[in-house]
């Protein structure tokens, strides 16, 4: 069955109804399993599996390099925004490629023998970290500084006096506790255990330090059993670029960005399609072309010359901060617009997963874009509020907030950077706005919540993993009335008792 025939659209209309989230509901299926024993991991190339299906959206209030350690972390995805200069974004991607490699810590803060205490208790304490390998000035590795040699230490006296020097470190060859690229957690725990350390430096055969492992990593490490990888162990990480910067593209390139998010509001734009047709011949990262939002604008990617064509990113004007349908009169629902786009996809027989791009509130609607052919979903609202997301917390009446911004908002567009996904030439018009959205707290907490209900999503369609979904997901369009029963109600909110209590 054609995805988009479960919501109703036949292709040899002229006028089609377009169902959005909240028109439709998934029917329950049988099902044979528990929800914990779904499986919603998916490959967003041939070669990139995320056990989440969460990706982040190339936005300046939603991801930058925190954005994207945290989500690769938890098994999803991060995409860096480009309204910056084009070294910042290819810094932010070098930073989440030297975040670590299998859970050693590369690039570790270092220090020298002669630099002051008062500068490591700096250090320390901007970077919240604990311990700091000292390294000559040949860089050799000459002994380790923690806090608690510094706690009563003379803030002038020098690291080389209050340090643990080389003769008493605790070191290991990366050799023997990396096996086929994976650390083995229990040697290192042995090791930290037999020592009774928080913290084993990592040298290679000449004895150079490479990384470092912390106690604190190793519990993340085996609480994350997920973490999205590159094949040489690094953290995987989206980048944006425009169409049209095929100098970006190749520095982005260079540092090992696992996928290039082709970001322009108008992917039909054959200039664009040209533009990256030739971009796709230069470099080795995957592509993720976007956003386009028809079948037929599907089939004109889908059939164009680009190389390593992994993903498309899907959805016009069904963002939260999206005004693009209210200036210009265009727009398909993300819903409808996945189910078209994975059509083409299938009817190509193409190995192309479908990225549902914007109007994501909750995840109920991620389950109900995967039901129409997407693999995964990218959020820019979701994770605006979260810890990780690059902008300041801020207090209004005493409620958490932070701020968010569509691309094409009018102050985004003020910082230039992003003036060809929107505007080229003539055209300048802002087709985003901005505003403020809850604090939610950690991203990991944030996602962890979110695959344990896209989980029971499968569990009551009866889909054991995602192509199962795509089989197997049936819709009910929904009235008003129904909507509203779909919901909580009746029952009146404690929170709303709050002042009377206080009062008492
Ligand atoms: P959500 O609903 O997750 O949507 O906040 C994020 C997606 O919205 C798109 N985007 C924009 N669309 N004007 C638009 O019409 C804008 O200024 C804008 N900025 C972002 C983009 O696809 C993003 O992933």
């Amino acid at each position: 069955m054609k995805f988009a025939e479960k919501l109703g659209i036949h292709y040899e209309n002229k006028i089609n109804e377009h169902l959005a989230f909240d028109d439709v509901a998934l029917l329950p299926g049988k099902s044979d399993f528990e929800p914990n024993e779904a499986d919603i991991s998916v490959w967003i190339t041939p070669e990139h599996l995320l056990a989440i299906p969460f990706i982040s959206s190339p936005m300046d209030r939603v991801t930058e390099s925190e954005m994207c350690i945290a989500l690769a972390r938890e098994g999803g995805l991060g995409v860096l925004h480009r309204n910056c200069p084009m070294q910042v974004e290819v810094d932010m991607a070098k930073k989440v490629k030297r975040e670590e490699i299998s859970g050693i810590i590369r690039d570790p803060y270092t220090v020298t023998p002669d630099t002051p205490i008062s500068t490591v208790i700096r250090i320390m304490r901007e970077k919240n970290i604990s311990g700091l390998p000292v390294l000559d000035k040949s860089g050799d590795l000459v002994g380790i500084i923690t806090n608690r040699d510094v706690v009563a230490a003379n803030p002038d006296s020098p690291v080389s006096k209050e340090m643990t020097p080389k003769e008493k470190l605790v070191t290991t060859l990366e050799k023997d506790i990396l096996e086929n690229g994976k650390l083995n957690t229990e040697k290192v725990k042995q090791l930290l255990h037999l020592h009774r350390i928080e913290k084993l430096l990592v040298l290679d055969e000449l004895l150079k330090l490479t990384g470092l492992i912390t106690l604190k990593d190793l519990k993340r490490l085996e609480d994350s059993p997920h973490v999205s990888r590159d094949v040489e162990g690094r953290l995987m990480v989206g980048a944006s670029i425009s169409p049209f910067d095929h100098e970006r593209a190749i520095r982005l390139d260079l540092v090992g960005v696992d996928i290039l998010v082709i970001d322009i509001a108008h992917g039909m734009n054959v200039n664009a399609i040209n533009s990256v047709e030739k971009i796709s011949k230069d470099i080795n990262a995957w592509i993720m072309y976007g956003n386009i939002a028809t079948e037929e604008g599907a089939q004109e990617v889908i059939t164009s010359d680009i190389n390593k064509l992994a993903s498309l990113r899907v959805g016009l004007g069904g963002g939260s901060i999206c005004q693009t349908t209210q200036v210009t009169g265009v727009g398909v629902t993300t819903l409808s617009a996945t189910a078209l786009a994975a059509d083409a996809v299938q009817e190509h027989d193409a190995n192309i997963s479908i990225v549902a791009d914007g109007g994501i509130r909750a995840s109920g609607d991620i389950a109900k874009a995967i039901g129409v052919g997407a693999s995964a979903v990218m959020c820019g609202y979701l994770f605006a509020g979260t810890d990780e997301a690059p902008s300041e917390k801020v207090y209004i009446r005493g409620v958490p907030m932070k701020r968010y911004r569509g691309m094409a908002s009018p102050s985004a567009l003020r910082e230039r950077y992003t003036v060809d996904r929107y505007t080229r030439g003539s055209k300048r018009i802002a087709e985003g706005v901005e505003g403020m959205v809850s604090y939610r707290g950690s991203v990991r907490t944030l996602v962890r919540d979110l695959a344990s209900a896209l989980k029971a999503s499968y569990g009551y369609v009866g889909a054991r993993t995602t192509k199962e979904m795509w089989e197997k997901a049936r819709f009910s369009k929904r009235t008003m009335i129904g909507v509203r029963e779909g919901l909580p109600h009746d029952v009146i909110p404690e929170s709303q008792f709050q002042d009377m209590y206080d009062t008492f």
